[in-house]
């Protein structure tokens, strides 16, 4: 079987790699040998190794137009033109490969029904790289009924949120670091921002609770707020921070959002450190699940890549399987609707009166606090650090607008979610 492979970078060179060393090997798994035929790159001025030289096409036309080739395996990154190459393979009957969750979270279902019916889509590697989650809720889980799932699904912001927990350094030094080890990009911004959890989650939930999830809907906070004083909160508190990508069903609807969020220690994710990925997912009969493993990296993306190319493969010559995702919207939870713990933290005027001030705000908007916090400071300015119970956003709002009307605030500093699983505390 020929297949091609579009992008040689961090992923795609694994992929081939493996390919070309294993031959044999997959070869005895499916009855039939893969040959990478095509390799699809861009810049004409990069050296490439010998191995591969004579495959080197800088012409999608010539993949895309070789009835030949059988399966693409998409590896480019970013939306187009990878994702007009994809539907374009799709409509020829070829089917798709890809480790790219954008095009995935904003057009899989679009590309899953422009295909012919021999061409599949499939992008195990799009969410939490070599962890099989994708599969297995399709497949394996798909006997329950879900209730939630909440990822660590991004290495860079939990390596950044891991040394400032584990050293106390600060975000700028720990995201330096994560640059030069390589987990963060130039640009970190979709990962800082939450963008790239939004669109991990979006795929995940639209699989497990069977509606398409948009990923403009997910509401998102960043890490870039998270400072050192909220780490160490954070473990007064007995918890730590992680950036936590949700997804629970409720009555009304889905409650979806990425945010960073106080872990008890004592949680099966709180010990997921540096650039791991997890997922946990709560359903019935199943109870409770932790899949844990490498989110990224060339040898563990290409894991994922190759299990899905033999997958591809394999249906091709004895029928076919897909990975279905619907096409109806999910029905959603309004965010305002969403209610959750929140921790905030607050710099005030060091003053008497001025923690009677910020309790009163939280009392007027009916919110009710579970703890408060106000270390011994010297200083004209001092920290308030506090936990409410939960609370409607809506609420939650009103006591936001109250404190910045309160000549004893100075400013909010921070505001992130204090617990994990909303519905499970509320029964629902
Ligand atoms: N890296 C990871 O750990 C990881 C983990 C999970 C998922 N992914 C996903 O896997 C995909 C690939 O990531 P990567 O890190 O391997 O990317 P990368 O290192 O930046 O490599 C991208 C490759 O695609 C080629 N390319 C880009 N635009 C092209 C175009 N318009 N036409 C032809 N070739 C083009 C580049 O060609 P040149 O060589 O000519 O520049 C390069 O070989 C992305 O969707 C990413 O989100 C990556």
């Amino acid at each position: 079987m020929r297949i091609a492979v579009l992008g040689l970078g961090t992923v795609g060179r694994q992929v081939v790699e493996v390919l070309d060393l294993e031959r044999a090997l997959f070869a005895a798994r499916l009855g039939e040998e893969i040959e990478v035929s095509h390799i699809l790159v861009r810049d004409p001025g990069k050296p490439r190794p010998e191995s591969v030289r004579s495959r080197i096409t800088y012409d999608p036309r010539d993949v895309l137009e070789d009835p030949s080739v059988e399966v693409i395996v998409e590896l480019m990154g970013g939306f187009e033109p990878a994702h007009s190459y994809i539907a374009e393979a799709m409509r020829r009957g070829k089917s798709v490969v890809t480790a790219n969750k954008e095009v995935i979270a904003r057009s899989g279902p679009e590309l899953s029904r422009g295909g012919t019916p021999r061409a599949d889509l499939l992008f195990e590697a799009a969410v939490a790289g070599g962890i099989p989650i994708i599969r297995s809720l399709q497949e394996s889980l798909a006997g329950n009924r879900l209730h939630g799932i909440y990822g660590i699904v991004n290495g860079t912001t939990n390596f950044i949120l891991t040394r400032m927990h584990e050293d106390c350094v600060s975000f700028e030094t720990a995201l330096q670091e994560a640059k030069e080890r390589g987990y963060a990009e130039a640009d970190p911004s979709d990962d800082l921002d939450a963008v790239d959890a939004a669109r991990k989650i979006s795929i995940l939930a639209s699989l497990a609770f069977g509606g398409w999830v948009d990923v403009d809907a997910v509401g998102r906070i960043g890490i870039r707020n998270i400072t050192a004083a909220d780490v160490r909160e954070a473990k007064s508190l007995g918890a730590v921070i992680k950036l936590v990508a949700r997804a629970e069903s409720t009555p009304e609807g889905l409650a979806l959002g990425v945010s960073p969020t106080l872990i008890p220690k004592n949680h099966p994710l709180a010990d997921v450190g540096g650039a791991q990925n997890a997922v946990y997912v709560r359903g019935e009969p199943i109870g409770q699940l932790l899949f844990e493993g490498p989110g990224a990296g060339g040898p563990a993306t290409s894991s994922a890549v190759i299990g899905d190319l033999l997958d591809a493969a394999r249906a091709r010559r004895v029928g076919g399987r897909s990975v279905a995702l619907p096409l109806e919207p999910a029905p959603l939870l309004p965010p305002e609707a969403h209610s959750h713990a929140y921790y905030l933290r607050l710099l005030v005027r060091e003053e008497a009166g001025a923690l009677a001030a910020v309790a009163q705000a939280f009392a007027h908007a009916g919110v009710s606090l579970r703890s408060v916090h106000q270390p011994p400071s010297g200083d004209a300015e001092a920290m308030i650090s506090l936990v409410t119970r939960p609370t409607s956003r809506q609420q939650l709002e009103r006591a936001r607008e109250m404190l910045r009307g309160e000549h004893a605030v100075l400013r909010e500093e921070s505001c992130i979610l204090a617990e994990m699983e909303a519905e499970a505390k509320t029964g629902a």
